[in-house]
């Protein structure tokens, strides 16, 4: 596909840890077929092989074309960095629009920055809302929006909360979800008996994944799910494919003694959701996982207090529950008194990152031809002159 000759510069996504990934692919592709100029780049918020690297294998991703490797640290220093970081390159660069995805410290930092240099920002998966501030995505989901310029929505409840907040309509776009897109263009390729064979279980498993600071970050918190696990290892064979986050203190609360459970390093996007779609049930505190079970049928238990994403329990195979309560929820399931909805939501169709291209372009085009765009690039020049 020619590029676009009426738009010259360049829209640059700005992603950097594993969930964001498979939200970019399906619009850098829709845009590359409008023939919009692009640019990818990778914070390094997460930098192993198997939480970066491999999703741009599978997901077929070009590299990207920049990577800052702000790396790990506490919230401030993570945030720190990659605001220092990434303002240089944005003041060089001037894009046209940054695209932000999701609701991680890379998220926030680069709406921050774009924001700050009069850049401005669309944000894929706005709106969604769990009401709980001591969560870290909560606070950067509510700045974002804030700071975003187009908000592309997944789901309707998200219109509400962006109402609410006072956030313009006419900046806010109900389009899908590009995750769910990702999901339904691999289908093909999920190869679940391949997935079942690596880690070495049969046909009935439960397959996990638990990374939430609130569940994993201290002992006793680990402790219980520990607990809640072996629980349900005693009914059904549990995989665990193991965020490094939690791997310290799951151990240390005795999570390689129980038995039934195969811990696993991560694994990437197509091995992952392969063993998702052959698995008997899903445990988990993802946000992601919430929605891509919902799409596949496959049971999901979440460990959590709240969700982000209610439509995945309205709509979908999604139950919350707490620690205690998994070993109950997890029988339910399995003796087949769990009824669940089995609704695929409303625009997860594959074709969200068509409609968010689409927007973009005539968002584009619109700010190419009007007399206000200069001014943009103006403020940014006028800050690079100040610094
Ligand atoms: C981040 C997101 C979270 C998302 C998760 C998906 C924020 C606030 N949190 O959490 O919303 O669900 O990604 O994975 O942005 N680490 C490695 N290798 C890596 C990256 C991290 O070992 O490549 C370890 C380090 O010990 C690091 C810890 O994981 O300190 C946490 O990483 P960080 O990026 O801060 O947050 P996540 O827990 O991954």
């Amino acid at each position: 596909m020619r590029e676009d000759p009426a738009i010259d510069s360049a829209v640059l996504h700005i992603a950097g840890a594993r969930p964001n990934f498979m939200k970019a692919a399906p619009v850098v592709q829709a845009l590359a077929a409008r023939g919009i100029r692009q640019q990818f780049l990778h914070t390094g918020q997460h930098y192993d092989f198997k939480l970066s690297d491999v999703f741009f294998r599978d997901l077929n991703l070009p590299s990207p074309d920049f990577h800052l490797g702000v790396g790990s640290g506490s919230h401030a220093q993570q945030t720190a960095a990659l605001l220092t970081t990434l303002e240089p390159v944005l003041l060089d660069l001037t894009p046209s629009l940054v695209v932000v995805y999701g609701d991680v410290n890379s998220t926030l930092a680069a709406a921050l920055v774009a924001a700050k240099l009069g850049i401005p920002v669309a944000h894929v998966e706005a709106g969604l809302r769990s009401f709980d501030m001591t969560m870290p995505e909560e606070i950067n989901r509510r700045v974002t929006d804030m700071l975003s310029d187009l908000l592309f929505v997944t789901s309707p409840e998200a219109l509400d909360h962006l109402a609410r907040e006072g956030i313009d309509h006419a900046r806010v776009h109900f389009v899908g979800n590009p995750m769910i897109d990702t999901l339904l263009a691999n289908m093909e390729r999920f190869d679940v008996s391949r997935a079942r064979e690596s880690v070495g279980v049969g046909e009935r498993y439960a397959a996990a994944t638990l990374h939430r600071p609130a569940n994993v970050d201290q002992l006793a918190s680990a402790s219980r799910l520990v607990e809640a696990l072996a629980a349900v290892a005693q009914m059904i064979q549990v995989v665990l494919p193991l965020h490094p986050r939690g791997r310290p203190t799951l151990e240390a609360a005795g999570l390689l003694r129980v038995q039934n459970l195969v811990v696993v390093e991560p694994m990437g996007y197509l091995e992952f959701i392969s063993l998702v779609r052959g698995a008997t049930l899903v445990i988990t505190d993802s946000g992601g996982i919430q929605e891509e079970t919902t799409v596949l049928g496959v049971p999901c238990l979440t460990v959590r207090p709240n969700t982000e994403r209610p439509v995945t329990v309205s709509h979908g195979t999604n139950r919350l529950v707490t620690p205690e309560g998994l070993a109950d929820a997890a029988m339910a399931v399995l003796s087949g008194n769990a009824p669940h909805l089995n609704k695929v939501p409303s625009l997860w169709d594959g074709r969200a990152g068509e409609r968010i291209a689409k927007i973009i372009s005539s968002w584009l085009h619109q700010r190419a031809t009007s007399p206000t765009e200069p001014q943009h690039n103006a403020t940014v020049h006028e800050q690079r002159r100040e610094l």
